[in-house]
């Protein structure tokens, strides 16, 4: 740490984080009696707390986030700069920033052509299901409405996204949620629906026909949106099945229904691609963006669309109501695009997306080697930098263990300065799987360091 805090201001910081934040996840019980962690500092790969001890950081802030790592004057520099030049007007009006990231944005995505600029995950998520909604109302007589989404999949915290939510203790007492979301079943091969029959059809196609049989039950001429993760982040890292998003995507086209991919997570790089949707051949109709589109150095998330859908709010002007009437009101803030132009740049400028793929080959190569060593790694999955492991107590019956071991394999790895992922209260019995997800800049080293500290961790609470 650079020592611009004294030991006393840290201290006040401390007591006053203790006394009136109310931390994100968190049971505040602890905090009686134990200090909160409390994040000083960062630089590259690692962060310090207030105890001056320092971390590698292998979930990029936690949640997927800081994808060019931490300290960047470069993109401090042109944030400063544009705040200065104009900090924000209403998204109603275009701005120098947003005009030039849209063009950047709109070059990595072919077949996308329209962004809209928002603040967070769930909000650009929220901005698809309500184009869907409207267009239901304007071209099928309001009948379109259900939005169709993935068990163990998560798209947000808002009601709306809640609703859309596919783990189940996320939701828990918050209802009721909102109407016309229906779930279809989840795509992981390691924990196969019932039913499936390896001689007549890969499980890529059964799970992506379990959809149409959903779609079908429902009505597919009341299904408007399918709403998928490229890979499933939170709910266990599932990357999808061979033979998956082909069929899916034909099952759209089949039912004219438009494929909403979150690209939340996987978006910007964490995959090896700019986008997750890019390595299975998908033409998506909505595409949402946000935690790594400018690594946490200004909040900015996007939902992009296709030019068809575009049209679909510009077609009839002299209706009234035939526009998006939609705002956000800090999606005019112009460090937004500053930053993710910059973000975008570094990633292109240090071929992170090659280092990306590299390092995410040795990552599950790693894990590969720890699943022989420990019985309790049941299955490891992955894609580019983000790769997840899950522990079993019995590899035969795929017994979950329970989610206070886990805890107890995120806090051994913690004792030896390395911060690790795991999902949490998201699906019943389930939350057994830890995530790996450390910025795209991380070297051989790094990862090393990751696994050699689950090793150990795995060593210490399993035996
Ligand atoms: C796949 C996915 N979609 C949406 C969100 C919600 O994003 P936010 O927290 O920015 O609203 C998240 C957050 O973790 C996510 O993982």
């Amino acid at each position: 740490m650079d020592g611009t805090l004294s030991q006393n201001d840290i201290s006040h910081v401390v007591d006053a984080d203790r006394a009136h934040v109310w931390h994100h996840l968190t049971q505040h019980k602890p905090f009686e009696t134990g200090e909160p962690r409390v994040i000083i500092e960062g630089k590259g790969m690692r962060v310090w707390d207030q105890n001056g001890r320092e971390f590698l950081d292998a979930v990029s802030g936690g949640v997927w986030t800081v994808n060019v790592g931490y300290g960047r004057e470069e993109i401090a520099n042109v944030i400063r700069d544009q705040l200065i030049k104009l900090n924000y007007f209403s998204g109603s009006a275009g701005s120098v920033p947003g005009a030039l990231y849209s063009e950047k944005l709109i070059e990595k995505m072919p077949g996308m052509t329209r962004v809209y600029y928002c603040n967070s995950g769930s909000e650009a998520n929220e901005k698809a299901f309500k184009m869907i909604r409207q267009i239901a109302h304007k071209r099928y007589g309001g009948k379109k409405t259900k939005i169709l989404y993935r068990d163990r999949d998560y798209h947000g915290g808002t009601i709306g996204t809640m609703s859309a939510g596919g783990q189940d203790e996320r939701v828990m007492q918050y209802g009721p949620l909102a109407p016309d979301f229906i779930r279809v079943p989840h795509c992981m091969e390691y924990r196969a629906q019932e039913g499936w029959n390896p001689e007549s059809e890969s499980y890529g196609e059964y799970a992506a026909n379990l959809i149409e049989e959903v779609i079908l039950r429902e009505g597919p001429d009341t299904v408007g949106g399918l709403c998928l993760e490229p890979v499933t982040a939170g709910g266990g890292v599932i990357t999808p099945p061979e033979g998956y998003w082909p069929r899916v995507q034909e099952i759209c086209r089949k039912y004219d229904i438009l494929l909403h991919i979150d690209e939340v997570v996987c978006g910007i790089g964490r995959t090896g691609t700019w986008f997750g949707y890019q390595h299975y051949g998908i033409e998506p109709d909505f595409v949402t963006m946000a935690k790594g589109v400018a690594s946490g150095y200004a909040a900015i998330a996007c939902c992009v669309t296709t030019e068809r859908v575009f049209d679909m709010f510009k077609d009839n002007a002299d209706d009234p109501m035939n526009y998006f009437r939609d705002i956000s009101t800090f999606g005019g803030c112009t460090a937004g695009p500053a930053a993710a132009l910059e973000n975008m740049r570094i990633i292109e400028d240090e071929g992170l997306l090659d280092n990306t793929t590299a390092m995410g080959a040795r990552m599950m190569t790693n894990l590969h080697n720890l699943m022989e060593k420990h019985r309790v790694v049941g299955d490891v999955r992955g894609k580019g930098l983000f790769c997840g492991a899950e522990l079993v107590r019995d590899r035969a019956t795929k017994e979950a263990v329970s989610e206070k071991e886990i805890a107890q394999v995120v806090a051994e790895c913690g004792a030896q300065g390395v911060i690790i992922g795991a999902a949490n209260r998201s699906i019943p019995g389930l939350n057994n799987v830890l995530c790996f997800s450390p910025a795209l800049i991380a070297t051989p080293d790094d990862i090393d360091q990751i696994t050699d500290a689950v090793d150990v961790a795995l060593g210490k609470v399993f035996g």
